[in-house]
Parts: structure tokens; sequence; C-alpha cells
């Protein structure tokens, strides 16, 4: 049996880094890890908790209690309560981000990300993944595209649930997000410099998929 390695996926918003990284484990039979799910956890928490959102000890302190799970499923949970759905509202989104920037908070998920990463046979997807959480994972993929093309991936997304959203707001948010994201000072969003990537604004999701197997086969 081949050995199982470690594949990380890093990019901005909407680029398909979770879709893709879901379909990539099924394919290998590995486990997907979602860490974004880890931030907006912690954020929901914090805005239920009335947390101030930029205050790295007590999100610090609020972490330390927390209990994080992501089912194989693809379900998360927060102790006993059930938040898969409660952390991809308007408001976590949109916060998660002050959250994500604090170094202690940061410091904190890496150490549960590298556990839950330890035996191998992980896809996971994230900010940092290839450059601070898996540094050595044997396959590092960042995914990017326009940011037109992934507020209109983000539309149709919301469209599909059910519910019209307005694409120019849609695009600024995006591009705010990515920017917080790439400009904090612990990792921040970033290509590492062995990262093979993948632009895949042109591309359907199973040719990203494709393309990701191909380079997993090549590696391994
Ligand atoms: O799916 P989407 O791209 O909207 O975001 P996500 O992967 O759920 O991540 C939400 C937010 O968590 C990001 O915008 C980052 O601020 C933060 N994040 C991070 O800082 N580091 C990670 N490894 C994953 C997420
Ligand atoms: O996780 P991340 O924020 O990077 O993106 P995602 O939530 O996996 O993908 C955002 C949306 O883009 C989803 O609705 C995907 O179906 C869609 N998508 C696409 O249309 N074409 C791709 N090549 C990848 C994703």
């Amino acid at each position: 049996m081949k050995e199982k390695i470690n594949i990380a996926i890093d990019g901005p918003a909407g680029a398909g880094k979770s879709t893709v990284a879901k379909l990539v484990a099924r394919k290998l039979g590995y486990v997907y890890i979602d860490t974004g799910a880890m931030y907006r956890t912690l954020t929901y928490k914090a805005i239920k908790s009335g947390v101030d959102l930029h205050d790295n000890g007590s999100l610090n302190q609020l972490l330390s209690k927390a209990k994080i799970e992501l089912t194989p499923e693809g379900k998360v949970f927060m102790g006993s309560e059930e938040v898969t759905e409660l952390i991809r509202t308007d408001e976590v989104t949109n916060s998660v981000s002050f959250v994500a920037s604090q170094s202690d908070v940061r410091f904190e998920m890496l150490t549960r990300q590298q556990e839950m990463a330890k035996q191998g046979g992980t896809v996971m997807d994230g900010r940092d993944i290839g450059t601070a959480v898996l540094p050595n994972a044997e396959v590092k993929i960042f995914l990017s595209a326009t940011v037109e093309e992934r507020a209109k991936r983000r539309y149709e997304e919301n469209l599909a649930k059910g519910y019209p959203s307005d694409f120019e707001q849609l695009k600024q948010e995006i591009a705010l997000r990515d920017k917080r994201d790439s400009e904090r000072e612990t990792a921040p969003l970033k290509k590492a410099d062995d990262a093979i990537e993948i632009d895949t604004t042109n591309l359907s999701i199973d040719e990203v998929v494709v393309a990701i197997l191909r380079i997993v086969e090549e590696r391994s």
C-alpha cells in the first residue's frame, strides 16, 4: 500500500479550495480538514459571547475552552453544539479575518491542525497550510482565480441556496478579506515557494481535481 501523504491546499476566498479538497480526499480515501471552519467557529463563539474580536488574549482564552470537531461527513461541532450552518453567516464571514489575525489564536490553531495531520492521509485547506502548518507537506497547491470570477462563484452559490446577492458588494467583501488575510503579520495568505499554483479562473472543478491528482501521483 502507498504511504499516506499530506496535501496542503491554500488560496484566497472562492478559489475552490474546499470543493476541490473534498473531492481529492474522497478519491484518495484521505481525511479532509477545513481549517477555515475552525477560525469561523471561534469567530461565531466570540460574537455569541460578546468577546472583542481584536482582543488576542480573550480570544485565546475562549479558544482554550472550545473543543472544535470536524466530522468526516463535513459537520462542525463546538462542544456538543452543531455549528455547521451557523458559521457560514455573512456576519461570521465578514468578521473572521480579524480573529484570524491574532497571533496566539493562530498558534493554538496551528498546534491542533498539526496534531490532526500527524499520521498523514489528510487534505488540509486554508491560507497558511503550505507555509506554516504543514511546511513539509509532500504536495502543496495554491489555487487562485480572479476576484471577478470568485465573486461570480459566490453569487451563483447564494442564488442556488435561494437568495440573490449584490454582485459588486460581494466582490468588495472578497477583496477586503483577501487584503486582510494577505497583509496580517502572522502567517499571512501567501503561496509557499514550493507550492504549485493552479489558476482556476477558466477551469472546471473536475479539471482542477484531475490536475491535483496528477501532481499527487507524480510525488508519491
Ligand atoms: O471558504 P472561504 O474561502 O470563504 O473561507 P474559509 O476557508 O472558511 O476561511 C475563513 C477565514 O478564516 C479566512 O478568510 C481567513 O481569515 C481565516 N483562515 C486563516 O486565517 N487561516 C486558515 N488556515 C484558514 C482560514
Ligand atoms: O473554499 P473556497 O472559498 O476556496 O472555494 P469553494 O467554496 O470551494 O468554491 C466556491 C464556489 O466556486 C463553489 O460553489 C464551487 O462549486 C465553485 N467552483 C467553480 O465553479 N469552479 C471551480 N473550478 C472551483 C469552484
